[in-house]
């Protein structure tokens, strides 16, 4: 893949592009945080068992013990970390320890992938433009974590899901790949949401191995993969 130096990275709220740092980070590398069941995880660590996809998954992080998602890492024999909240005086101190133990791993892109907190100033200082998120909702609607409930609730009849590069906003970032899914008459949230998490997990395996395999450019909201 080309040096992060011909890419550009997003200052939050500003037009400004400055170049990605060069140094700090192994090729290919990717670290996926994670909060629950890890479905989308899943996705990505079947993707990355193949050399072509370009991916590997240094480490698989989460803010919570006993979750799906660590099993799953843990069965693919990713290493992993757990960093708590509650174990950190404030919580800027836990985002920092956060944004060191992802640094860890060397990543050039990070994942949330379900991960159920937002990252904060530390975090977005060291991995901001080279972070993504998925939602299950098309941005700019629905933001939080009610994407599907709301959607259902407001009785849109087209709904999906969002990848965007993380800044300091709820589901706010520069938009990288958005996918429709119809929302049927006889939709609970249950089902809608896990129609819109399929779409999801082929969007971000298809845009996550894109983006580290051929870098890409945040210019103001406009992100175009090389
Ligand atoms: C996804 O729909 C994600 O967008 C949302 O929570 C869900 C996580 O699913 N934030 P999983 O843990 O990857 O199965």
């Amino acid at each position: 893949m080309g040096g992060w130096a011909e890419r550009v990275r997003c200052q939050i709220s500003s037009p400004i592009v400055t170049n990605m740092p060069t140094t700090g980070s192994d090729a290919g590398a990717i670290v996926v945080l994670v909060s629950g069941y890890g479905s989308n995880l899943q996705a990505l660590i079947d993707a990355s068992a193949d050399p072509a996809y370009g991916v590997r998954i240094a480490a698989v992080g989460a803010d919570r013990d006993d979750i799906e998602g660590l099993d799953r890492a843990r069965r693919a024999g990713i290493p992993t970390f757990v960093c708590r909240v509650a174990d950190f005086e404030t919580r800027s101190r836990w985002d920092a320890a956060l944004a060191s133990q992802v640094a860890a791993y060397r990543p050039e892109l990070v994942v949330l992938a379900g991960f159920m907190k937002l990252t904060g100033e530390a975090f977005l200082r060291q991995f901001g433009g080279r972070t993504v998120n998925t939602h299950p909702a098309l941005s700019p609607s629905f933001p939080g974590v009610h994407g599907p409930r709301e959607a259902l609730d407001y009785g849109v009849k087209v709904t999906g899901c969002t990848l965007f590069v993380v800044d300091a906003g709820i589901d706010t970032g520069p938009i990288v790949a958005q996918r429709a899914v119809e929302v049927r008459d006889d939709d609970s949230v249950e089902t809608l949401h896990e129609r819109i998490k399929t779409a999801e997990r082929q969007m971000l395996v298809d845009y996550v191995g894109r983006m580290v395999r051929n870098g890409f450019s945040v210019t103001e909201r406009k992100v175009t993969i090389s």
